[in-house]
C-alpha cells in the first residue's frame, strides 16, 4: 500500500498508460480521481477498479479548456479537501495531421499544444493551490522520445513535449521548497491505441526491423512499465526526486 491515504489525480486516465496507473495507484491504496475527456472510457476504468475493490472517481474534463479544469479542481478541492498526487498523462498525438512546421496546419498546431502543453499548464495551475493544502505533493508531466531526441513529422507534438520537460524543471525550483515535487517521464514504444497514429500503421513499417534493430530490448514496451515509474514517483519511496528526466524507452533514444 504504498499510496495509502493518498488522493491522486490521472489526466486521460481512460485508456493506455494513464489506465494502467490508475489500476496500479488504486491497487497501491490511493483514491483515484479520473480525469477524462471520454466518459465511456473513464467510466469503464472507474468501474474497473471499483470491482477490484479499489476507490475511483470519474470525472469528466477537456484538459484544454481552462475553464473545465479550474471547476473540475474546485469539486476535487470541496470532496477531497486537497490532492497529493497530479499524473499529467493526457495527449492527443494527431500522427496523420502533425507534420514538419512549414507544412503543419495552423489550426493542427494548436490544437495539439491546447491538449498536450496548456492542458498540462492548466492541470498544474489548479493542482498546486490543493497540494499546498495538503502539505506537499508530487506532480508526473509526460513528455516522449521527441522530447529528447530529433524525430521528423511531428513538430508540434515534439513542441508540446520539450515543453513538459521545461516545465517539469521549473516547478521543481519553484515548488521543491513547498514539498512539492515535479519530475516528468519520456517514454517511448508503449503498446497503446495512441502508437496506431504514428508509423505502425504505414505500410512501409517494418515491426519486426524495429523491434530486432532500433529497439535494444527487443520488445514493446507496457503501459505497466511506465505506471510502475508513475508509482514510484507519486509514492514516498521517489522522495529525493525533484527536477528528473525519467527516459522510459527500453534504450532507444541512446542507440
Ligand atoms: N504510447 C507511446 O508510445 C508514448 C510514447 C511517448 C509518450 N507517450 C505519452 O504518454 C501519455 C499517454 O499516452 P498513451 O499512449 O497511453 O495514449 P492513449 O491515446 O492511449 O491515451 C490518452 C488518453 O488521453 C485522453 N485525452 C486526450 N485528450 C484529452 C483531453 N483534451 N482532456 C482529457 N483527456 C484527454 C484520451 O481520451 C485517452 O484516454 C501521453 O502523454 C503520450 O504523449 C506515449
Amino acid at each position: 500500500m504504498r499510496l495509502k491515504d493518498k488522493i491522486a489525480a490521472i489526466t486521460g486516465a481512460g485508456s493506455g498508460i494513464g489506465r494502467a496507473a490508475a489500476q496500479r495507484f488504486a491497487k497501491e491504496g490511493a483514491s483515484v480521481i479520473i480525469l477524462e475527456i471520454n466518459e465511456a472510457m473513464g467510466i469503464e476504468v472507474r468501474d474497473a477498479i471499483l470491482k477490484e475493490g479499489g476507490q475511483a472517481e470519474y470525472m469528466g474534463v477537456d484538459i484544454s479548456k481552462w475553464e473545465q479544469v479550474e471547476s473540475v479542481f474546485a469539486l476535487i478541492g470541496q470532496k477531497y479537501g486537497g490532492l497529493d498526487v497530479l499524473y499529467n498523462n493526457a495527449s492527443v498525438f494527431s500522427g496523420t495531421k502533425d507534420a514538419p512546421i512549414d507544412a503543419l496546419d495552423v489550426d493542427v498546431m494548436e490544437q495539439i499544444l491546447r491538449v498536450n502543453l496548456f492542458g498540462t499548464m492548466y492541470c498544474s495551475k489548479a493542482a498546486i493551490p490543493l497540494m499546498r493544502k495538503r502539505g506537499g505533493g508530487s506532480v508526473i508531466h509526460t513528455s516522449s522520445s521527441c522530447g529528447i531526441i530529433g524525430i521528423p513529422n511531428c513538430d508540434a507534438y515534439s513542441v508540446s513535449k520539450g515543453g513538459a520537460i521545461s516545465l517539469t524543471r521549473a516547478m521543481a525550483v519553484e515548488y521543491g521548497p513547498d514539498g512539492i515535487r515535479t519530475n516528468c517521464i519520456a517514454p517511448a514504444a508503449i503498446h497503446t491505441p495512441m502508437i496506431y497514429e504514428s508509423d505502425l500503421n504505414k505500410p512501409t513499417f517494418d515491426e519486426n526491423q524495429f523491434l530486432t534493430q532500433k529497439t535494444p530490448v527487443r520488445r514493446w514496451g507496457q503501459p505497466e512499465d511506465i505506471a510502475n515509474i508513475a508509482l514510484f514517483l507519486a509514492s514516498d519511496e521517489g522522495s529525493y526526486l525533484n527536477g528528473a528526466i525519467i527516459v522510459a524507452d527500453g534504450g532507444i533514444t541512446v542507440t
